[in-house]
């Protein structure tokens, strides 16, 4: 049984909190207060009052009580739930609605009467709103009051649909939506213009009554607004702050969540340390670019007064200065395959094998050249055996609008040459008949799937060319989990790991580059890692397997810490160029991408701001200054 591993509070820290060990082990723990409380409930015969959350956060927690029904007899007849909010306006039916979302991933699994069920009414007429909120408020304070609150938290702080700015007096009400939280429900909605624009929310004083608040964030994304919620100070403008006030409050979050507590990120500050080479060289990259000074210009008293007096005393600033600025030198190189004839021993690549056979892995059509795009044209360039894997068709994020311009040129290409012009008149008129009626964010037909799909296909293959990789080399293994026709996708299955493996076996790489979004917790990339990893634990023993490198690329909006990178690969002005060019190839993707997140820049812009970041940051440790750098972790598997 997996255990959570720390309860303590340490300095900073305005909330007790919980790190678990996984999203499964915290979503467990939560449970298990959960039904305890309706065990204790029924004891005294009395009704457990829960007021329970939507979103990705609370599924683990709803898998775990469906499974303590089913296993364990727990039964939910002795309790009333109060959901937080729900959109408005939102028919109960739409596949978007909260009511659905609840049915779906816990209600109709358990054995909760009907009629002890409470979820905010999207389909009020608009000037019975407020009579419906009065009553909602109510109905709580009938039932008794909540007993224990579950909360997730917005990026932005918001707790139930309480969005910044919030009173921390407010009770059940109708609020507008802040355009954070409309681009983070844009994935359930398509496109942020089908997402409603409001929402009736339970208030942040409605939730402060409530008896215990347990509230759980899983990664990366929630970091800061973590660390805001937990040592920052109590305002309005991060409405989860005001939990600080809770009496009887608990966090739960996973390791990447809770990766910018000050326990973690800096814990020189908060504990006395034990000093191991990798937290010694993490300390100093902070110092450095706390203090903006070079690694190497680093002094003894800088490092006393920034709390770091004991990694000093063994080594003195002096050596340690050096050995840190000779690992981050280390990492740099401009041969990514190795360097043939070169002695190795201080280089992130072995110069043997040679040429190498490198297997890069793109979740989507475009990971390659947006994250790697320097370095694969690199490897190609340098007379290494390229080959490029896209993981998935990527075709939801094609425009319906490019969808029928395709077709239209399929039926006009056909007509012009006289090739069965009347099946591509059929398929186009199929094709715009099926957007006219298509319902904002509907399913696609089968034909306009493949028709994306093809789009992407056409788009990679095009980037692949003007990168020089062979069409042989070129690999399209369409991972069934991803081809759900909708934004949702099938978790990792069987069939996944098998396309997967089967590649890597006929491929026999010597190196693979894969997406290591490590820290998200949901989504397409991660779910195309665990694939990778899965057919890497299979394939292990196979002696060819023996001396593959992995290394794993960050995805399309983020780069990895400087102290966990272990290849930084420069690029020069004219391939940042080149990249640039790659990355056009992707037209599908570069006017208006369908997931353009909250960084509404196109991907090629993120990527070269990106990679000039991360030069930037080598130089002003005080490394040589290079134009842009693409960074590489590697993961021994
Ligand atoms: C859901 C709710 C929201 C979510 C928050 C986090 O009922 O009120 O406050 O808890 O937006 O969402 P996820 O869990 O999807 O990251």
């Amino acid at each position: 049984m997996e255990t959570a591993i720390d309860h303590s509070r340490k300095t900073f820290e305005k909330i007790p909190l919980t790190i678990a060990e996984s999203i499964s082990s915290g979503g467990k723990a939560i449970a298990r207060q959960i039904a305890d409380l309706i065990l204790d409930k029924q004891r005294t015969g009395e009704m457990a009052v829960l007021g329970l959350a939507t979103g990705s956060s609370p599924l683990v927690v709803y898998q775990e009580l469906i499974r303590l029904h089913k296993d364990e007899n727990l039964s939910f007849r002795n309790v009333i739930s109060f959901n937080l909010d729900e959109y408005y306006p939102m028919q109960g039916n739409s596949g978007q609605s909260y009511v659905h979302f609840m049915h779906e991933n816990l209600f109709r699994h358990i054995d909760i009467l009907p009629e002890n069920v409470h979820i905010p009414d999207g389909s009020v007429p608009s000037d019975h709103v407020q009579d419906f909120c009065h009553k909602y408020e109510q109905l709580i304070n009938e039932a008794g009051g909540i007993d224990i609150q579950l909360l997730g938290i917005g990026r932005n702080g918001h707790i139930g649909f309480n969005e910044p700015g919030s009173s921390f007096q407010s009770l059940t009400r109708l609020v507008k939506l802040d355009p954070v939280t409309v681009t983070d429900a844009s994935k359930d909605f398509v496109r942020e213009e089908f997402v409603p624009v409001m929402a009736i929310t339970m208030g942040i004083g409605t939730i402060l009554r409530a008896r215990r608040v347990i509230m759980m964030a899983w990664g990366e994304a929630k970091a800061r607004v973590i660390r805001e919620m937990i040592e920052g100070d109590v305002r309005e403008q991060i409405p989860a702050t005001i939990l600080q006030m809770h009496p009887r409050v608990h966090v739960y979050l996973d390791q990447w969540a809770a990766m910018e507590l000050a326990r973690i990120k800096t814990p020189w500050l908060v504990e006395v340390c034990r000093w191991n080479d990798e937290l010694k060289k993490r300390a100093v990259i902070w110092l450095s670019r706390r203090l903006q000074k070079p690694v190497l210009k680093l002094t003894s008293d800088d490092y006393k007064h920034h709390g770091l007096a004991d990694l000093i005393r063994q080594e003195g600033a002096y050596d340690l200065n050096i050995r840190i600025y000779h690992s981050l030198q280390k990492t740099i190189t401009g041969w990514p395959g190795g360097k043939k004839h070169a002695d190795d021993s201080e280089r992130p690549e072995r110069a043997l094998p040679w040429p190498k056979r490198s297997l890069i892995f793109s979740p989507h059509p475009d990971d390659d050249v947006i994250s790697m795009g320097g370095t694969l044209l690199r490897l190609v360039d340098q007379g290494h055996e390229v080959h490029v894997a896209y993981q998935t068709s990527g075709n939801i994020a094609v425009a319906d609008d490019e969808a029928l311009r395709f077709a239209g040129f399929l039926r006009d290409f056909s007509q012009a040459t006289d090739l069965v012009p009347k099946r591509f008149q059929a398929i186009h008129q199929h094709i715009e008949r099926f957007f006219e009626s298509k319902l904002p964010g509907a399913e696609d037909s089968p034909m306009v799937q493949l028709i994306k799909g093809l789009i992407r296909r056409g788009e990679a293959e095009a980037a692949c060319r003007f990168c020089g990789v062979m069409e042989k080399n070129v690999h399209f293994i369409n991972m069934p989990f991803y081809e759900t026709g909708k934004v949702k996708k099938n978790p990792l299955g069987e069939a996944d790991i098998q396309v997967v493996a089967t590649l890597v076996e006929k491929v026999k790489p010597h190196q693979i580059f894969a997406a290591g979004d490590l820290r998200d917790p949901h989504g397409t990339h991660r779910v195309c890692l665990d694939a990778i990893f899965a057919a890497l634990q299979r394939l292990r023993d196979k002696p060819w397997m023996k001396d593959c490198y992995l290394w794993l690329y960050r995805g399309a909006w983020q780069e990895w810490d400087i102290e966990d990178i272990d290849m930084a690969v420069p690029i020069s002005p004219e391939e940042l160029m080149r990249k640039r060019n790659a990355i056009f190839k992707h037209q599908s993707q570069k006017d208006s991408p369908v997931f353009p997140g909250d960084d509404k820049r196109e991907f090629w812009q993120r990527s070269e701001a990106r990679n000039r970041a991360t030069a930037l940051l080598y130089d002003k440790l005080g490394l040589a200054e290079y134009e842009a750098i693409e960074a590489f972790k590697r993961y021994y598997y």
